[in-house]
C-alpha cells in the first residue's frame, strides 16, 4: 500500500547510474505532488483513538521494524490487550501520559499511502483539553469523530463537533468504533447515525459520513471488513484517500503576513513570511495594510531561488519595485482583494485558562505576526455546546465558548474567519504570565467607533501644566482595605496644597458613590473600576493636575494597564500593611462583618490582592507613622523633580 522508501547506501551514492537517479527523481516528484489531507481525530478518553491512529500507521507499513519489536515487548508489560499488540502504546508515547491514562497535547503524525499524504493531529479527548483540539483543528480539512459503539453520542462528541465546525472544518467522518464489542450490530450503528444526524443538522455541518469500525481488530480501517458485511461503504483509509477536499487556500485572495523585513545590505530589502492564502506573481500590484501603501512585485524568492509565482503555505521573500514602509505584522495583499481594517470586532472565542476571562481586562491579541493590546468590551453570550443554547454571562471559564466584542489598541488588517482561517483568527495572551489564555475566530469588524478621531486641542497638557507652574503626576496608592491609603494620601495632598500645588484626590469610597456606583466587588467589577479611574486620572493629569488615587487596585494586570496609559506620570505607591494589622485597625468595621459572614469577596480574605513586585515607593506602615509616610512620598517627588 505504501512506497517503501528507497534508501541509498553510500555505495549507491557513488554509483551515478542514470536510471537510478531518474527513478529516484520520479519517486521524489510523485511524493511531493501527492495531495495532502490534514485531519484531526477527536474522541473521549476510552473511545480508542490512539488505537486507531496506531492501527493506521501500522497498516500503512509505517512502523519501522525496531519500533515494532519494542512495541510488542511493551504491550506485554503495559498493554491492555492481553499480550496482543496494543496500538495505543505507540501513540501514547510518554510514560507520564500512560500512567494518567490520558493523552495530553497535540501530536502531529505523518503517514502516506499510494494516493495521499496525511498529517494527523492527535488531539486528546479529556474534557479539559479542548484547547489542544482547537490547536489541531485550526488547520485541518477533516475531523474524525470517534464514537464508542457501546456508549453512543456523548456530550464530548457534541463539544468536539461544535469546535470542529466553529474552527471551519468542512468534513466530518464519524467512526463508530468498538463494533466488535456490540456484535457488529447494524441497529447499533444506525441508531448512532440517527442520533448524530439530529445534532449535526442543528449545527449546520453539511458533509458528514459514517463508518463502522473496530480499530482494535482492524475491521474497516485499512481494508474493508468481511465481518461487517451489511456495510457497503469504503474502509476508513479508502475514505481518507478519496474524499474530495477543495484546495480553498490556494483559490482564496492573496495574503502574506509579513514575518520579518530582510535587509542584509542597503541594496536589498525583502519582506519575508509564509503565504497564508492565494497566489502572487511577479509584476502584481500589491497593497500593504493597515498603511494602504501600494507597489509592484519585482522579485519572489522561494527556496533560495527566484520564482515567477508562489502559492499558499510557501515561505517566501518578496522584493518590491519601490521603497515603501512595511513592518512585521503588516499584511501584503493584492489591490483588488484587500483585507478589512478595524480596531473593533466581534469574535467567537474559546477560553483556555484556569483563570476566568475578565471583560475590561487588558490582554494581548496576536493575529498573524502582529501583537496588540486590547480588551473584551462585552461578552454577548456563551454557548452551551450540548444543545447550542445561548446564555448570558459575565465571564468565560476554562473551555467555555463565547461571542464577544473586542476593542484593540491598534488597527489590524483581517478577514473574517469564514473567509480565511489564518488572517481571521487570533490568540489571546495574558500580559503578566505570557500564557496563551484563549483563541478567537473573527466574525466581523464593528464599524461603530471608526468615525471618531482625535481632536487636536490648542490648550494641551503642557499649556495646562505651565499655567499651574507644576509637573503633572499620578500618585497611585495601592494596598489592602484599612492599610492607610486614604489617610496618607490626604496628608500628602495637604502638603502639596501648602506649597501651592494644584491637585485632586480620587478616593475609592467617594468615587464608588458616583462614577462607579454601578460596580460591586467581583473581579470583573474591580477591573472595570480601575479602568475608569485610570482614564479619569489621565484626563486630570492632562489638565495639568497632580492626581492622587486611593484604590485597593488588587490586580497587577490593571495597575500595569494604568502605568502604560499614564507613562512617566505614573508613580506606584504600595501601602504595605500586613493583613492582621489591617484587621486590628478595622477603621470601617468591615473585617468584623467579613468574620460574621456579612461581606463576601473581601480583599485579602476571599478575594486576592496581588502584591506589587516593583513599586516606585514602598511604605511600610508598621514601621512609619502616617506623617513620616507622607514625608517619604514628598521626598520622592522632590528627588525626582516632580515638585
Ligand atoms: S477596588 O478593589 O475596586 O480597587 P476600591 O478601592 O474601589 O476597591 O474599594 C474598596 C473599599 O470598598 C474598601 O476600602 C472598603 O471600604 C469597601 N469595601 C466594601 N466591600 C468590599 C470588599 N468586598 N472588598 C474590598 N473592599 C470592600
Amino acid at each position: 500500500m505504501t512506497y517503501q522508501a528507497k534508501k541509498l547506501s553510500s555505495n549507491d551514492n557513488n554509483y551515478q547510474s542514470e536510471s537510478l537517479n531518474s527513478d529516484l527523481d520520479v519517486f521524489i516528484k510523485e511524493q511531493s505532488q501527492k495531495p495532502l489531507l490534514r485531519f484531526i481525530t477527536c474522541g473521549s478518553v476510552d473511545d480508542g483513538k490512539s488505537t486507531l491512529i496506531g492501527r493506521l500507521l501500522y497498516d500503512s507499513n509505517l512502523i519501522l521494524e525496531d519500533q515494532l519489536a519494542a512495541l510488542t515487548k511493551d504491550s506485554k508489560t503495559n498493554g491492555t490487550q492481553g499480550g496482543e499488540i496494543d496500538f495505543a502504546l505507540l501513540v501514547d508515547g510518554l510514560a507520564a501520559e500512560r500512567e494518567q491514562g490520558v493523552t495530553i497535547d497535540v501530536a502531529y503524525r505523518f503517514f502516506e499511502t499510494d494516493k495521499r499524504k496525511f498529517i494527523v493531529a492527535d488531539t486528546p479527548g479529556h474534557e479539559e483539553y479542548t484547547r489542544n483540539m482547537a490547536t489541531g483543528a485550526s488547520t485541518a480539512d477533516l475531523a474524525i469523530i470517534l464514537i464508542d459503539a457501546r456508549k453512543g453520542v456523548l456530550s464530548q462528541t457534541k463539544r468536539h463537533s461544535y469546535i470542529a465546525k466553529t474552527l471551519g472544518i468542512k468534513h466530518i467522518l464519524v467512526a463508530v468504533n468498538k463494533m466488535d464489542q456490540m456484535y457488529y450490530s447494524e441497529e447499533v450503528f444506525f441508531q448512532i447515525q440517527q442520533d448524530y444526524n439530529l445534532f449535526s443538522k442543528k449545527l449546520g455541518i453539511e458533509n458528514v459520513s459514517f463508518i463502522p469500525i473496530s480499530a482494535l481488530k482492524g475491521e474497516n480501517v485499512a481494508q474493508k471488513s468481511h465481518v461487517i458485511n451489511w456495510y457497503n461503504g469504503p474502509s476508513l483509509i479508502e475514505f481518507l484517500e478519496t474524499i474530495e477536499i477543495s484546495q480553498e487556500q490556494e483559490n482564496q485572495a492573496f495574503r502574506l503576513p509579513v514575518q520579518w523585513v530582510n535587509r542584509p545590505n542597503l541594496d536589498f530589502r525583502g519582506f519575508a513570511g509564509t503565504i497564508a492564502s492565494g497566489e502572487i506573481r511577479k509584476g502584481d500590484q500589491i497593497v500593504t495594510l493597515p498603511s494602504g501603501k501600494t507597489s509592484f512585485v519585482k522579485q519572489i524568492i522561494y527556496d533560495n531561488r527566484e520564482q515567477i509565482s508562489a502559492v499558499a503555505d510557501q515561505a517566501i521573500t518578496v522584493v518590491l519595485e519601490n521603497e515603501i514602509d512595511i513592518s512585521r505584522g503588516d499584511i501584503i495583499s493584492k489591490v483588488a482583494q484587500k483585507p478589512e481594517i478595524t480596531d473593533q470586532l466581534q469574535a467567537h472565542i474559546i477560553w483556555m485558562s484556569e483563570d476566568e476571562m475578565l471583560a475590561g481586562r487588558n490582554y494581548l491579541f496576536k493575529t498573524c505576526n502582529k501583537t496588540t493590546s486590547g480588551v473584551v468590551t462585552k461578552i454577548k453570550h456563551k454557548i452551551n455546546v450540548n444543545d447550542l443554547s445561548q446564555s448570558e454571562t459575565k465571564t468565560l471559564s476554562l473551555n467555555e465558548i463565547g461571542v464577544v466584542n473586542i476593542s484593540l489598541q491598534e488597527k489590524i488588517a483581517f478577514d473574517t474567519y469564514d473567509h480565511n482561517r489564518t488572517t481571521g483568527s487570533f490568540i489571546i495572551i495574558d500580559r503578566i504570565t505570557n500564557d496563551t489564555v484563549g483563541c478567537g475566530m473573527i466574525d466581523f469588524g464593528l464599524r461603530r467607533a471608526s468615525n471618531i478621531r482625535w481632536q487636536e486641542l490648542s490648550i494641551d497638557k503642557h499649556a495646562h501644566a505651565t499655567q499651574k507652574m507644576q509637573k503633572p503626576a499620578v500618585l497611585w496608592f495601592t494596598g489592602l482595605s484599612g492599610s492607610g491609603k486614604s489617610t496618607i494620601a490626604n496628608l500628602v495632598e495637604k502638603k502639596l496644597y501648602a506649597v501651592g500645588k494644584h491637585s485632586y484626590l480620587l478616593d475609592g469610597d467617594n468615587v464608588r458613590h458616583g462614577l462607579t456606583r454601578d460596580l460591586g466587588f467581583t473581579d470583573q467589577d474591580r477591573v472595570e473600576n480601575i479602568r475608569r479611574v485610570g482614564e479619569v486620572a489621565k484626563l486630570m493629569s492632562d489638565a495639568g493636575l497632580i492626581v492622587l488615587t486611593s484604590f485597593i487596585s488588587p490586580f497587577i494586570n490593571e495597575r500595569e494597564m494604568v502605568r502604560e496609559l499614564l507613562g512617566h506620570d505614573y508613580i506606584e505607591i504600595f501601602i504595605d500593611t500586613p493583613l492582621n494589622v489591617c484587621q486590628e485597625r478595622d477603621p470601617k468595621g468591615l473585617y468584623k462583618k467579613v468574620k460574621n459572614g456579612e461581606v463576601k469577596n473581601f480583599t485579602g480574605i476571599d478575594s486576592p490582592y496581588e502584591v506589587p513586585q516593583n513599586p516606585d515607593i514602598l511604605v511600610k506602615t508598621d514601621q512609619l507613622s502616617p506623617e513620616d509616610s507622607a514625608l517619604l512620598i514628598i521626598k520622592h517627588l522632590e528627588d525626582n523633580n516632580f515638585i
